[in-house]
């Protein structure tokens, strides 16, 4: 695995594609080393010349939110043919998704639920995770959740559920600092304690998005506002832990000028990757 990481590409700092931005993002293509394509949003027919014409003008990275990872049925096989045409129009060298069930066969959530903690589930999320890397032929970067209620009170359980599964499958880690620092103030347990527990010398990617609060203090990671001062503090502290390759700011509603967002990117990039 050591040597997987090592054949990952240093991409840099960056934003998620959206098309809301991307008349902005064309006049200021200097301040983003990266540009992270969510393959949900690119898998109709047709779409794919775009999608080229995006990946000759930035460097990408693709991420996925709908792979059900931690469902109990097999992957889709045609949805993995899909995620596999826009990896390979993007040359990426690592695929990102989310250690979550999005649907049960006859059903779709439309939302990330968190796995069953039980050894039964480990073994069906390995399963699915080994599907998904001989399907797309580069390796998976699994990506913690947030979530409001979880099968288990444990949240070190929850820790160690999420690096089991990527030991067993000799995954990556996408490492989401703002769902980390959310579930730790929604459920009151401590992220350093939570780390301790992840190898984190398999992190290749970070995300970082902001949120709101509730009436009753609730966080919730809607990806509409500016990262907040603990996201920040949280993230420096994972800085000093791992080696990402890349780390990407979401933004996928209220959107701000893009001068913003790429002050954003700056601090983010000042913060994972100056020390290197
Ligand atoms: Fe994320």
């Amino acid at each position: 695995m050591v040597g997987t990481v090592k054949e990952i590409s240093n991409h840099g700092a960056g934003l998620g594609y959206r098309q809301e931005l991307s008349e902005n993002l064309a006049s200021r293509e200097h301040g983003i080393d990266v540009v992270e394509i969510l393959a949900d949003q690119w898998m109709s027919p047709g779409s794919l010349g775009q999608l080229r014409e995006i990946s000759e003008r930035f460097d990408t990275v693709t991420h996925g939110v709908a792979m059900s990872l931690a469902g109990a049925g097999r992957i889709d096989t045609k949805y993995l043919e899909r995620v596999r045409e826009v990896v390979e129009v993007c040359q990426s060298d690592y695929y990102s998704e989310h250690l979550a069930a999005t649907h049960i066969p006859g059903i779709d959530s439309q939302h990330l639920c968190p796995p069953i903690v039980s050894a039964e589930s480990r073994r069906a999320c390995v399963r699915n995770v080994k599907q998904a890397n001989s399907a797309l032929g580069v390796p998976l970067a699994i990506e913690n959740i947030t979530y409001s209620i979880s099968t288990t009170s444990d949240h070190l359980e929850a820790a160690k559920f999420f690096a089991d599964v990527v030991v067993d499958s000799d995954s990556l880690i996408l490492l989401d600092v703002a769902n980390l620092y959310i579930n730790s103030q929604n459920h009151r347990f401590d992220p350093e304690v939570y780390l301790s527990q992840l190898p984190l010398e398999r992190v290749v990617h970070i995300h970082l998005a902001g949120g709101v609060t509730t009436s009753t203090g609730k966080l919730i990671d809607s990806h509409s506002e500016s990262i907040a001062e603990g996201i920040w503090d949280l993230a420096r502290n994972t800085a000093e832990l791992c080696n990402p390759r890349t780390v990407i700011v979401e933004r996928d509603q209220n959107f701000p000028d893009a001068d913003v967002l790429l002050e954003e990117v700056a601090t983010a990039r000042s913060i994972y990757f100056d020390h290197q």
